[in-house]
């Protein structure tokens, strides 16, 4: 995959050559509860390349959840720049980033996230429909996404019938389909027996292998730092470590 070919939103001048999938430097996020102004983000900076598979993890309260919506462009820093493939998306109006977004990254919740009234297959090919793909298209790709995570027999049944794992397959199949360049995972697996939490980042390797799909997701549980490349340790907003795996 050439993250060049790729073709920027409209009207976008601003993408310099970057050797990392997403820069960021010197982040800081405060927020004001009234009067008070809370620091999330003390000033993080990091490169994140094509194709890791990447765990933040830390205590309560340390930032991770601030840094993964940031990361996913679901919120901008305070001060800082953070440049995804080249692009420097503090740059970026609200238009264009949802579109920037809504092609480049997948998302997977705690709480899964999905819509009771829809079947599997539906939640799947939402986000396709949402972008403009045709009801045929879009059906065929959920398939194949539902299939990648092995949930084929399960393609028609509503979230409340499938177990809380099966749940996340689908939820991981729905931040597929969009064939993303980035996963973003905050505490996957926190509403998860022990089991089904290895079995789930299990599956987000094993996607992140096939596809070379980049995946960051945090973590309160420290078994499942085992088979990450990288992980980074927060701590009231700041990185305490940042260690690559063997
Ligand atoms: N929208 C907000 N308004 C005010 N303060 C916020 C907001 N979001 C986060 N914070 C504060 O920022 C700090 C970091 O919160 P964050 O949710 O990023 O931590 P976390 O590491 O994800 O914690 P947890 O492990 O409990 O999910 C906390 O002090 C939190 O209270
Ligand atoms: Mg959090």
């Amino acid at each position: 995959m050439n993250r060049h070919a790729s073709t920027p939103a409209s009207g976008i001048s601003s993408v310099t050559s970057i050797d990392a999938l997403i820069r960021l430097r010197d982040i800081r996020r405060r927020f004001m509860l009234g009067e008070t102004a809370i620091d999330a983000l003390h000033g993080i900076s990091l490169d994140i390349h094509a194709g890791e598979f990447l765990a933040v993890w830390g205590p309560s309260g340390s930032g991770k959840s601030t840094l993964m919506n940031l990361i996913g462009l679901i919120d901008g820093p305070t001060a800082g720049t953070l440049h995804f493939e080249g692009l420097d998306t503090t740059a970026l109006d609200d238009g264009a980033l949802t579109d920037f977004r809504g092609h480049r990254i997948g998302f997977v919740f705690q709480s899964f996230n999905l819509v009771p009234v829809l079947s599997a297959l539906e939640n799947v090919m939402l986000p396709l429909q949402i972008r403009g793909v045709t009801e045929r298209h879009a059906r065929e790709r959920a398939l194949a996404a539902l299939a990648d995570v092995g949930l084929e027999r399960f393609v028609a049944a509503r979230p409340d019938k499938l177990s809380g794992g099966q749940r996340q397959r689908v939820a991981i199949a729905r931040a597929l389909v969009i064939e993303p360049r980035l996963v973003i995972a905050d505490e996957p697996t926190a509403n998860l027996d022990s089991e089904n939490s290895r079995m789930i980042v299990d599956l987000m390797r094993d996607m992140n292998r096939a596809k070379g799909v980049t995946f960051v997701f945090t973590t309160h549980d420290p078994r499942l730092l085992e088979h990450v490349d990288r992980r980074i340790l927060l701590r009231d907003g700041l990185v305490v470590s940042d260690e690559a795996m063997a």
